[in-house]
């Protein structure tokens, strides 16, 4: 009885309120200034579009609201079951024409699809298998037949083995499922983030066997640039180890050899394809390794980098980040350029993680303390306000991979991904693959598909797309002057893509 009198005034009082409110409702205008500040704060949210623009956004609007509409999201479900469906939207089908400016954050053993590996490489000579304990593959080419190992005991050329085996296709299935993460039930073969780890570092083993062959090397890095050039992508910075290339022989190159190799293929390609604008490399040092060794690694780096200033572009420090040293551990190792008085930029994975509060959860704010040029992932940046701020001050771009977090299982429905917050302020941000060999991607396609429809909703629009783009450029490590080279042969491939489609 109390209870329902209580109701009664409450219901009478809110009653009263909502007529006051009504009374003073805001003003409509003033609404309306407030949404278009508001909408002007993301990213491109400041860009103008010409006519022709408008038009094309307009377009794009109206196939967002369709794919938004259907019963099925796309970037609300897994990437592997998404892909055939992403294939046929026709966002994506634009997206796939777009110039799309650069890729900075790719890794040199998951550049080139698993299938090129599969078809192509391992139907070349001299191609030897082992299969370890764990069923994992390993390559290796040789002349003769391969040494067992602690790992692999029993050896076998892959041309007898194919001729032993009915089924050539499904064997070469299985192969290429050693070098991918790509399966048609990702919920039950990946059930939590260590599982799909362990097999992603797996792939990356395999797949070293075959492109550290040094003939491979070479087609190998010059397919991947085909492929990125074939989405429309004018210019890449890949992560590499620089890992030792060895002959038929047994002979092995150093690291030297190595990025000379990058650097002729690199000259062959863009003259070949004048309007590839090029590519350079960032070593890459894997988190496992000790102080000492990444003291040398460093000091490495710095060498390469003034032997090869057009091809090195700087240091980072991969593997998984949950599982790996802190960028803090290794704070001996990273201050030894600066107190030698020599540059080495930076171009930190940080924040690659849901660990939050741990101490690799501090490794964003620990990567802008060493003066990282960009972060890598920053999936954990929403949750650190003055890391947030730091590195919007300082313009250091964060490079999304929305396909790379969701597969790694950071975020299931790409909605949810904390970069939506990233994209609505407007924080410097570009557009990156990660791994697209293991995810089953080539180029920047389908993660400009999740970004620009999943994480960026239906507010994002051409501008946005505009702005991602010349991000890719602006944010890169070129010199001032290859830059402005580089948005200049941009924009005219952006004004001759809207022209073609509008
Ligand atoms: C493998 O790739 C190389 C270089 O791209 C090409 O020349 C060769 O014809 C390919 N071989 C096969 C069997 O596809
Ligand atoms: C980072 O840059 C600042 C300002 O240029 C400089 O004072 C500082 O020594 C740099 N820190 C490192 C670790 O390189
Ligand atoms: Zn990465």
């Amino acid at each position: 009885m109390v209870l329902s009198l209580l109701q009664a005034v409450v219901t009478y009082v809110s009653l009263l309120w909502f007529v006051r409110v009504t009374d003073a409702m805001p003003d409509p205008t003033q609404r309306e200034m407030l949404m278009r500040q508001e909408a002007s704060l993301q990213t491109g949210g400041r860009v103008i579009l010409t006519p022709a623009e408008q038009k094309m956004d307009a377009y794009l609007h109206q196939l967002k609201e369709q794919e938004i509409s259907v019963a099925q999201f796309l970037p609300a479900i897994h990437f592997f079951k998404a892909k055939p469906l992403i294939e046929k939207s026709s966002i994506f089908k634009l997206l796939q024409k777009m110039p799309k400016g650069a890729a900075l954050h790719i890794h040199k053993s998951t550049l080139v699809s698993a299938e090129w590996l599969v078809k192509n490489v391992t139907y070349r000579p001299n191609c030897y298998i082992c299969f370890t304990w764990d069923n994992s593959a390993r390559f290796f080419f040789s002349d003769r037949q391969p040494f067992p190992r602690w790992d692999c005991f029993y050896w076998q050329l892959l041309e007898t083995l194919r001729a032993k085996i009915g089924d050539p296709t499904k064997f070469d299935n299985s192969l290429m499922q050693h070098l991918t993460l790509f399966t048609e039930d990702p919920d039950r073969e990946y059930p939590n983030q260590d599982v799909v780890w362990e097999k992603f570092e797996k792939a990356f083993i395999a797949a070293a066997g075959l492109i550290t062959y040094a003939p491979v090397l070479r087609d190998y890095f010059y397919k991947g640039l085909e492929e990125l050039l074939r989405d429309n992508i004018m210019y890449l910075e890949l992560r590499s180890g620089l890992s030792r290339t060895y002959e038929l022989d047994g002979t092995i190159h150093d690291k030297v050899w190595t990025l000379k190799i990058v650097q002729e293929v690199v000259e062959k390609f863009k003259a070949d394809h004048p309007d590839f604008l090029g590519a350079r490399i960032i070593i890459s040092v894997n988190r496992a390794l000790g102080v000492s060794e990444v003291k040398a690694a460093v000091k490495e780096a710095v060498q390469l980098q003034k032997d090869f200033p057009d091809v090195v572009a700087g240091f980072d420090m991969v593997g998984r980040e949950d599982s790996g040293r802190s960028l803090w551990y290794f704070r001996e190792a990273l201050s030894l350029p600066t107190e030698l008085g020599v540059t080495l930029p930076y171009f930190f994975h940080a924040g690659e993680t849901d660990d939050d509060g741990t101490d690799v959860d501090q490794n964003i704010l620990d990567a802008l303390l060493f003066n990282t040029s960009r972060i890598g992932h920053g999936y954990a940046l929403a949750h650190h306000p003055l890391a947030k701020e730091l590195s919007r001050r300082r313009n250091v771009a964060v490079e999304l991979c929305p396909i790379s977090n969701q597969v790694l299982k950071l975020v299931s429905d790409l909605r949810n991904h904390p970069a939506t917050v990233l994209m609505s302020e407007g924080h410097p941000l570009v557009i990156s693959s990660d791994d697209p060999s293991m995810f089953g991607t080539t180029g920047l396609s389908y993660d400009f598909y999740e970004a620009f429809v999943g994480i960026g909703g239906l507010k994002a629009n051409l501008g946005t797309l505009k702005e991602l783009a010349a991000n890719s450029i602006r944010y890169s490590s070129l010199p001032a002057h290859l830059k402005e080279t580089g948005l200049a042969l941009w924009q005219r491939q952006w004004d001759a893509f809207i022209v073609a489609n509008s």
